[in-house]
């Protein structure tokens, strides 16, 4: 049979599929689908055959062959957190927390966050979409063909719907396809100072109505892309109750639930998060131990970020091994933000979850992909090479998927393919 395309003879054939889309915990986590001399078959934009190498090329011609001895073939990457569309940087406040200020300390005063609302405030959508692409192509020669990205740099109705009309330009015209969170509730405003309650009414009110007929006239609408509501429940920024309230009218309106929890304070934000059926839960640096069996009981995804920890030059890391053996679904992120982690790289947070939150390398990369997928609610569609889900595979510069944790600061990545199409290499 003639096809599109052919991906044949990889040392290693990596399809990290999973049972019909759902997320990988305990044991299965090591389980990456490992064929030897593998390969894929692709037509239309979507996988109709993977396995052995030797099968398929018996079974197809096609009009586009890739030899792929000695490499590893895998899954794009899936970035299931990124706050990637901002203006401006913060290289100043790294200086000053090398100099020893905490990124805390920073917040308090008036930067962090709010320093990259002022940036975005006076950007142009045309700005904020040139700076942001820079980004995201980064993103895709590390090998990330999905993100999902937040709003939460505008903090004024205008500005985060800003935000929103350029995650949809982004995803129109750039090859890594976005899943749009509405984030509204990231921070406190400056002309809110003292009365958060307020600006949560104005999130609840006026933000996230519009958002959602934002939504509701989107491509993101129309291809079925879900969308979601999340929240930074953490001293100085929103509390439980008022972080309840934004997801509770988020999830009223039809969205999906995530939640920004136990950072750098345990105030119980995860068990209301979990409450609510949130899709994933997200830091998770300091949640007490007994919660954990929660987590695992239900379907939420937890979502670490040792990226973070790193940047910030903590010793301190969520317990990714103790997680994943309570049976927590995990996915790793890089979060890439102009503040506490910009990080374009997920390999980059595999190697560090491997070395301070001790998973192997295949855990992180299941972390970093089908069960990213389903951080983003998207696991029977993308996330995985299985038949019927689109082309999104990568083809990696070494014969051993592990190197992908186990270098770092390279780039293993030799050719990206989004639905079938190299847009790498
Ligand atoms: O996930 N924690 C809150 N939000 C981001 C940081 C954003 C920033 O520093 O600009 C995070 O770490
Ligand atoms: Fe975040």
């Amino acid at each position: 049979m003639q096809i599109d395309l052919l991906i044949h003879s990889a040392a290693q054939l990596v399809t990290c599929a999973a049972q019909e889309g759902t997320a990988k915990r305990g044991a299965m986590m090591r389980d990456v689908g490992l064929i030897q001399d593998g390969g894929v078959a692709v037509q239309d934009g979507v996988i109709i055959a993977a396995g052995a190498s030797a099968q398929l090329c018996a079974e197809y011609t096609a009009a586009r062959t890739i030899d792929a001895a000695g490499k590893v073939v895998c899954p794009g990457f899936v970035d299931p957190h990124t706050h990637v569309v901002y203006a401006g940087n913060r290289i100043d406040e790294f200086e000053m927390r090398i100099s020893g200020a905490s990124y805390m300390e920073i917040m308090e005063a008036g930067g962090g966050i709010v320093s990259t609302m002022e940036a975005v405030r006076t950007a142009s959508l045309g700005q904020i979409v040139e700076q942001t692409r820079a980004r995201l192509d980064n993103m895709l020669r590390h090998g990330t063909t999905t993100a999902e990205v937040k709003t939460g740099y505008g903090l004024d109705t205008a500005s985060e719907l800003k935000l929103l009309a350029a995650v949809e330009t982004l995803d129109a015209s750039h090859p890594i396809d976005l899943i749009p969170t509405f984030m509204g509730a990231h921070a406190l405003p400056p002309e809110y100072a003292g009365c958060t309650d307020d600006y949560v009414t104005l999130v609840v009110e006026e933000m996230l109505p519009q958002a959602v007929i934002w939504y509701q006239q989107s491509r993101f609408a129309e291809r079925g892309v879900p969308f979601f509501v999340d929240v930074f429940c953490e001293q100085n920024a929103f509390d439980v109750a008022q972080s309840r309230r934004v997801l509770e009218a988020g999830k009223a309106l039809g969205l999906q639930v995530k939640a920004h929890v136990d950072e750098f304070t345990p105030l119980g934000g995860l068990r209301m998060a979990v409450e609510l059926g949130a899709v994933s839960v997200d830091h998770l640096d300091v949640t007490p131990p007994d919660e954990f069996a929660l987590i695992a009981a239900s379907d939420t995804i937890g979502v670490i970020i040792p990226t973070v920890n790193f940047n910030l030059g903590s010793a301190h890391f969520a317990p990714g091994r103790a997680m994943l053996d309570a049976g927590i679904a995990l996915a790793l992120t890089t979060d890439i933000n102009p503040g506490s982690a910009p990080c374009p790289s997920m390999p980059m947070a595999m190697a560090i979850a491997c070395r301070y939150q001790h998973l192997l390398p295949s855990e992180a990369l299941t972390a970093s992909t089908i069960n990213a997928a389903c951080a983003v609610g998207m696991g029977a569609r993308i996330g995985s090479i299985e038949v019927g889900k689109p082309a999104d595979i990568l083809i990696l510069n070494t014969s051993d998927y592990r190197y992908l944790a186990y270098q770092f600061g390279g780039n293993l990545v030799e050719s990206v393919y989004k639905r079938g199409e190299m847009v790498v290499g």
